[in-house]
This record gives C-alpha cells, sequence and structure tokens, in this order.
C-alpha cells in the first residue's frame, strides 16, 4: 500500500546566527532541526511525535506541509512529491493538507468573525455556491461542538474561551475536507477538562471525516489516547516508532524510556531521579554530528555510541529502534 505521507531521508538545517556562530567556534554553526527522518503515514492512521522541546517536532510538522522549504531529503504526499508541486495541485495539496497550532489566538485574524473566518476558507479554495457556504459553516460548527452554531456565528474570536477558538480553529480546517492534519500541540494552553473534550472531539472528528493526522507532543502519556503508532524524536532524529501501545508497554530506546520516566506517578511518595535534561538552546551547542545524539544523556553508552550513528531499524515486526545496544 502507498503511504499517504512519506519522506526520505529528509533533513532541516536551520543556520546559526553569526554572533552564536561565533560562540561556537569550530563546531557546528547550524542546528540539524531534521536529521535524515524517514517516515510513512498512511491512509486512516492516527499517529504521534513524541519528544522534548527543540527536538525538532514543530519543524518536521511545517516541512510536511510545505510550510518551509527543506534543505535536502524528499516528501511525498500521495505519491507525489511536495516540493515540485505547482499552480492547481499545489492549490489541491494546501486544501488536503491543514496544521492547527498550539495558539488558536494568533491562528485566527482577531477581526474576522468566525462565519468569515470559515467562509474566507471556502471562498480562497472555490468551493461551493455563496448560498451553500453558510450551510456549510454551520455544518462544520457542528462537527467540532460548536453548538448551537448560530449562537457563534457572528462571534469574533476575543469573544470565546481558549476551547473554543481551538475548536473554531479546528472547523476552519475542516471544512476544506482534508485529508491531513498536523496537530502542533492544539492542547497545551488548555486546562485539564477542556483538554479531554478536544481530545475526544479530535478522535469522533477522525472517525467522521476518515482522517489521517500526526499529532506533535511532548507528552508521551497523552499519545495513548491520541494514536495508534508513534514516532519518538530527538534532536532531530527518530529514535524509536512503533504501535503505541506497544512502545508504551516495552519501551526499548533509552531516550523513551526517559520521557517514560517523565509522566507522573499517581504517589506523591515515589520519588524518581531524571536523567540531566538538555533541550532547546542548549541542546545545538552540544549536539555532535557523530555518534548517537542521545550518547550524553544514556547510561548504556558505549565507545561505539560515541563514534558511530545508529541507524533507524527494524528490532521487531512493527518495531523500529535507532540504538546500537537494540539488536534484532
Ligand atoms: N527559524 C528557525 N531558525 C533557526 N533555528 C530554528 C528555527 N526554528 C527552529 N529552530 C531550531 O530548531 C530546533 C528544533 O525546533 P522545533 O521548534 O522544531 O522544536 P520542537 O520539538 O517543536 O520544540 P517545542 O516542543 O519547544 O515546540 C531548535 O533547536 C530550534 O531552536
Ligand atoms: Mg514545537
Amino acid at each position: 500500500m502507498r503511504p499517504l505521507v512519506e519522506t526520505v531521508n529528509l533533513k532541516k538545517y536551520f543556520s546559526v546566527r553569526r554572533g552564536v556562530a561565533r560562540l561556537l567556534k569550530g563546531r557546528v554553526k547550524y542546528v540539524p532541526a531534521v536529521d535524515d527522518v524517514n517516515l510513512k503515514i498512511y491512509e486512516g492512521e492516527r499517529v504521534s511525535l513524541v519528544g522534548e522541546s527543540g527536538s525538532g517536532k514543530t519543524t518536521l510538522g511545517r516541512l510536511l506541509l510545505r510550510l518551509i522549504t527543506l534543505t535536502s531529503g524528499e516528501i511525498y504526499f500521495e505519491g507525489k512529491n511536495i516540493m515540485l508541486l505547482k499552480g492547481k495541485e499545489l492549490k489541491e495539496f494546501r486544501q488536503k493538507a491543514q496544521i492547527i497550532f498550539q495558539d488558536p489566538y494568533t491562528a485566527l485574524d482577531l477581526r474576522q468573525t468566525i462565519r468569515g473566518a470559515l467562509e474566507e476558507a471556502l471562498i480562497i479554495h472555490n468551493l461551493y455556491s455563496r448560498e451553500e457556504r453558510l450551510e456549510t459553516v454551520i455544518k462544520a460548527l457542528k462537527s467540532v461542538g460548536l453548538v448551537p452554531p448560530e449562537f457563534f456565528l457572528e462571534k469574533y474570536p476575543h469573544e470565546l474561551s481558549g476551547g473554543q477558538r481551538q475548536r473554531a480553529v479546528i472547523a476552519r480546517a475542516l471544512i476544506l475536507n482534508p485529508k491531513f492534519l498536523v496537530f502542533d500541540e492544539p492542547l497545551s494552553l488548555l486546562d485539564a477538562t477542556t483538554r479531554v473534550q478536544i481530545l475526544n472531539m479530535i478522535n469522533e472528528v477522525k472517525e467522521k471525516f476518515n482522517l489521517t493526522y500526526l499529532f506533535i507532543t511532548h507528552d508521551i502519556a497523552l499519545a495513548r489516547y491520541i494514536s495508534d503508532k508513534m514516532f519518538i524524536m530527538y534532536q532531530g532524529k527518530i529514535m524509536e516508532a512503533g504501535l503505541t501501545e506497544e512502545v508504551l508497554k516495552d519501551p526499548l530506546h533509552p531516550y523513551t524510556k526517559t520521557l517514560m520516566m517523565a509522566i507522573p506517578v499517581p504517589d506523591p511518595e515515589t520519588k524518581i531521579s531524571l536523567p540531566p535534561k538538555v533541550s532547546g538552546m542548549d541542546a545545538y551547542m552540544v549536539i555532535s554530528l557523530q555518534g548517537c545524539r542521545f550518547y550524553p544523556r544514556c547510561m548504556y553508552a558505549t565507545q561505539q555510541c560515541k563514534i558511530e550513528t545508529p541507524l533507524l531499524k527494524e528490532v521487531e515486526p512493527n518495531r523500529l529502534v535507532a540504538c546500537w545496544n537494540i539488536k534484532s
């Protein structure tokens, strides 16, 4: 079966500003935000992309939607290289693949009503007649739980709660009848109850619209509720991939184990000590392109790990791990 989304040796290196580059002296002058990523997402799959801050998740999500250029490699959507799309084909791709960001406030135009925002999406893509548009907007609002829709049509973003705003953003994506969605931490600004409600809504619309999605999160515990398959990312590289249930039950990569340890334990008496955390800005200061990216934090690291970069390989059916210490 052909994947809906596929990347081949995908790389995105950001160059470091000159001032910072000088500080780094002879070391890396760029951030390998996405480094040689090969992933396949099949139609209908619910996939999560999990990793700490700075691991390259957003960059990968943006690449898949062609919102930024790549450094090297290929990205395919429905078998077509998206970097080569032009004109009508590119417009179609823009309709079929949508991204939902963390902050719905910045995703919406504050001077536009919800109806205006949703209708605009339809107008840009020449969808439906004038008369059909309002009906389509109402249907989209209903599908994301903004009911009664008449109540929300003429509201401005500031008149909605955070959860309602995120629903509106999702409605605006769904109204285009997309095939593939990237959710980039869409719940992290919401309170716990709203989070659960939106999570349920996403699962409902997934079924209803027969969606395929990539759900980006730093919270590995959340992946259980949102995905059937997961990719674990660290400093630009996929460290482990497999069925969510199996990875959570038996994490193989030491980094995945670290992420599991970060899940809060219900018993406050249980204390676990976490390995030192390296992330964000600090991360690329210490990124060595040689060896395993996780080497400086790994308690099982050997000399080989320091020198040779482990490739992501199948160690069990449907389970890929990039670690010298895990043998198939
Ligand atoms: N436009 C940019 N210019 C330079 N460096 C960038 C740019 N965007 C991202 N980076 C760097 O690339 C790396 C990956 O960033 P990215 O935002 O993809 O991580 P993330 O996993 O989404 O993190 P978070 O969980 O904090 O959102 C980081 O080191 C970041 O500083
Ligand atoms: Mg991000």
